[in-house]
């Protein structure tokens, strides 16, 4: 994202003196989908796309924010219980008012912010917002709060504000994110690990089918919910404890779609820990095969895929893509390719004709580059 723009919008907005500069992105992840909120081990890597906001503390009680890209522009008292409508700036108030329950003196502040990671695409746009305006205010009000502390607010901002219940994974990439690494999280303990992100011989390549996913609502919650349901059957506390054996166990008093997401989850766990396997040993047809595993699980058993993310996945295939598979939460958005460098620029030309001609429709190419977690800019 161009930080020049964002700072003449804030000098056109608020004038005055410049504010100080903060980027967060968004993120891929390699494979450990709907694993989070399970308590499995996921596998993301920040990308280069991201949110940057200029922000200046006004000494007042209120906010004054400007999005850039809905060119939307709210002002909201930070001691207010209710807070915005707009949900857009219902991320930065849900961040505000949490960080001061965790004892942040944040006061008012003008803001104009904006950014290239694409909204609703599976790239956690949302988790880069928040990452952003919490790396912002603890800088600017002296929070000393963690990185792991900033994540976990920007996840009980979605929780408690939005109303998605999503696990910890965007938030937390969009925090630790390194450049030229992946990260293995495991969700249950905490731990993680990076894993330097060096394929010669491969490239991996985002295909957005622009088909937008809208998460506020119920479908992602319905998952968890089917999770937290075979959980409650078997007496264990997450899916991360199933086995199969206990998963056919109870296969009979489960509804099929309750038993099939179980399934989904079960093989996923599994699936990181082989990829985290293969990396070790540099073997990315390994790691592309989990993929596309993957993508049949999310597509047939989940349900969180779609005709054209499908139609994306069946392509790559055709073409001799290593692996390709849904990314993020589904319903729409991109796809994850991992790709030899001697198909690349066939799969990118051929893919944007066969989408174009089979949706009427443009996807649209959008190439991965591992970059850094959020921080300060200026
Ligand atoms: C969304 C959520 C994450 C995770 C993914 C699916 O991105 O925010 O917590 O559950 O979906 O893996």
């Amino acid at each position: 994202m161009d930080s020049n723009l964002i700072h003449l919008k804030f000098k056109e907005r608020f004038g005055g003196s410049a504010g100080s500069l903060y980027a967060a992105p968004g993120r891929i992840n390699l494979i450990g989908e709907h694993t989070d909120y399970n308590d499995g081990f996921v596998f993301p890597g920040a990308v280069s796309q991201s949110i940057v906001a200029e922000v200046r503390p006004n000494g007042t009680r209120w906010v004054r924010a400007y999005a850039m890209d809905l060119q939307h522009y709210c002002e909201f008292d930070i001691d207010s219980e209710e807070g915005p409508e707009s949900v857009c700036f219902r991320y930065i108030y849900g961040v505000v008012r949490l960080m001061m329950a965790n004892g942040v003196q944040v006061e008012g502040f003008d803001t104009v912010y904006g950014g290239d990671v694409p909204m609703g695409a599976g790239m956690s746009s949302s988790a880069a917002l928040e990452s952003c305006f919490g790396t912002a205010l603890n800088d600017l009000f002296h929070g000393n709060l963690e990185p792991m502390q900033l994540a976990l607010i920007g996840q009980a901002t979605e929780h408690q504000f939005v109303g998605v219940k999503c696990g910890i994974m965007d938030q937390f990439i969009s925090m630790y994110g390194r450049a030229g690494s992946l990260v293995r999280l495991d969700c249950r303990s905490g731990e993680y690990a990076y894993f330097p992100w060096h394929p010669q011989e491969y490239q991996l390549v985002l295909v957005n089918s622009c088909v937008k996913h809208v998460l506020v609502g119920s479908p992602y919650n319905d998952r968890r919910n089917s999770c937290e349901r075979v959980t409650q059957m078997l007496g264990i506390e997450t899916l991360r404890d199933c086995s199969w054996e206990m998963l056919e166990g109870v296969k009979e008093r489960l509804s099929p779609e309750d038993y099939r997401r179980a399934r989904f989850v079960v093989g996923e766990v599994e699936r990181v820990m082989r990829v985290s396997d293969a990396l070790e040993r540099d073997d990315y047809e390994a790691v592309g095969e989990q993929m596309y595993l993957t993508h049949e699980g999310l597509s047939r058993d989940y349900e969180v895929s779609c005709a054209e993310v499908d139609f994306l996945v069946a392509e790559a295939r055709r073409l001799g893509v290593t692996g390709a598979r849904i990314m993020g939460a589904g319903f729409g958005g991109c796809t994850l390719n991992l790709v030899r460098n001697d198909r690349y620029e066939a799969f990118v030309t051929e893919v944007q004709k066969t989408f174009a001609a089979q949706f009427g429709v443009e996807c649209k190419i959008i190439p991965v580059v591992i970059g850094d977690g959020a921080r300060k800019i200026k």
